[in-house]
């Protein structure tokens, strides 16, 4: 090899390096969107997300569902701590996912369009964090987290009135830097406060690594769906009688009643309420996918008037009363809403139908 040729090769080297360190260091361009994307993304999120994250994106309109506008997530989440969580869900919580892939009613595209409609009406900007492994004490971190965090985040990262941070989707979907930035900044507008101000630099580190402590490497499985019912498939044991409930305030019954009248083979349509992903992963045997945000001018026609509907889902009552509330309205009188919802009866040790 002449001078030339390696002065040239090595210049080329250097030229690439640099190329790669730099994309490494620069966050791709943020997507925009379109009129059109954009308002079709506003209204997707009004007919899927409002019901609990609120009409305004605040959150905390049913079952301590996060902000959806606040400055640290969307500094720090656009676009993985976002479309992870809509597309995939939390397992376990009131967040299911909303990809079709899992079941869901979104295509990809308009997950991202979704994603990024959240970035830009919150209107702030974008900030790159490490990829690196946040170092901490693991034993220093747990006194801090049952002195400072347990009473909102649960003894056991299960989440109270707050995001269950032992959560193994929560963990698999997101970066300790990201864990690390909701503690230290808090989430503005909500009860999440800036612990930056409160705990040292290593204390941050050390309640971040032992929040990471809990993360045992869940996997986004691949899991055949299984086929929704049809309309004929609806009503169980048409040739029976209903049941015949004392209904709590109306409108509630807890899962013994639902259970014992499953036992006596009463006459029941069973509407599973949430998104139809979390169906296909676990449901109460013989219910039908029939989703809070189901068009029901049109699918009202697949609903018998004579036979008893009993309505539940995860949150643990607020998408199930939000359809009970409507099917009322159109005139059905034979109602139920499972009180404890779905994770209620699991709790109690009732069945449940879960995929291969
Ligand atoms: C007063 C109740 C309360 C306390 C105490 C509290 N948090 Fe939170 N935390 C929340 C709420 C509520 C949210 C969700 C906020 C939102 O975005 O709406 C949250 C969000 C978070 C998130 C982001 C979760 C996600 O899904 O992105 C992390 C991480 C977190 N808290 C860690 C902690 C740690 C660590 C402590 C203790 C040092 C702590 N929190 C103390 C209420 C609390
Ligand atoms: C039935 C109530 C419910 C509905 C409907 C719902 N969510 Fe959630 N969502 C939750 C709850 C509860 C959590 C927090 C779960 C946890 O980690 O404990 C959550 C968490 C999230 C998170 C994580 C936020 C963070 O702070 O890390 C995102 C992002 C999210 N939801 C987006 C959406 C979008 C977008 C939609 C509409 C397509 C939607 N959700 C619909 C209940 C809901």
């Amino acid at each position: 090899m002449n001078k030339l040729s390696l002065s040239i090769a090595l210049l080329t080297l250097w030229f690439s390096a640099s190329l790669l360190a730099d994309s490494y260091q620069r966050q791709s361009p943020p997507r925009t969107l379109t009129a059109e994307q954009a308002q079709r993304a506003a209204a997707n999120y009004q007919k899927y997300c409002s019901l609990c994250h609120g009409k305004d994106r605040e959150g905390h309109a049913n079952d301590h569902a996060p902000s959806l506008r606040s400055k640290s997530l969307m500094e720090s989440g656009i676009p993985h701590g976002i479309l992870r969580p809509l597309n995939y869900g939390r397992e376990g919580t009131a967040m299911a996912g909303y990809l079709d892939e899992v079941g869901g009613p979104l295509t990809l595209d308009e997950a991202w369009d979704l994603t990024y409609w959240l970035f830009w009406e919150s209107g702030f900007d974008r900030i790159k964090l490490s990829e690196d492994k946040v170092e901490g004490k693991i034993q220093a971190g747990e006194k801090i987290y049952q002195q400072h965090c347990a009473s909102c985040h649960g003894e056991n990262g299960e989440g109270i009135t707050a995001p269950a941070l032992g959560n193994q989707s929560f963990l698999a979907h997101n970066k300790d830097e990201f864990i690390r930035y909701a503690i230290e900044q808090g989430r503005q507008g909500t009860p999440m406060q800036a612990y930056g101000e409160l705990l040292s630099a290593d204390g941050i580190d050390n309640v971040t690594a032992f929040i990471r402590s809990k993360a045992s490497g869940w996997v986004q499985q691949k899991m055949p769906l299984r086929p929704i019912p049809t309309p004929d498939q609806y009503v169980q044991n048409p040739d029976n009688d209903n049941p015949r409930w004392q209904l709590k305030d109306g409108q509630f019954i807890d899962s013994e009643q639902l259970y014992s009248a499953m036992q006596a083979k009463n006459k029941m349509v069973i509407l599973d309420t949430r998104v139809p992903s979390v169906w296909q992963r676990a449901h109460i045997e013989g219910s039908i996918p029939f989703p809070y945000y189901s068009n029901l001018a049109d699918k009202v026609k697949d609903l018998p008037k004579d036979a008893q509907i009993v309505a539940y889902c995860s949150c643990p009552r607020a998408a199930s009363v939000y359809l009970v509330d409507q099917l009322n309205n159109m005139g059905f009188e034979n109602t139920a809403v499972l009180y404890e919802g779905i994770f209620g009866w699991m709790n109690k040790g009732f069945p449940v139908t879960r995929s291969e």
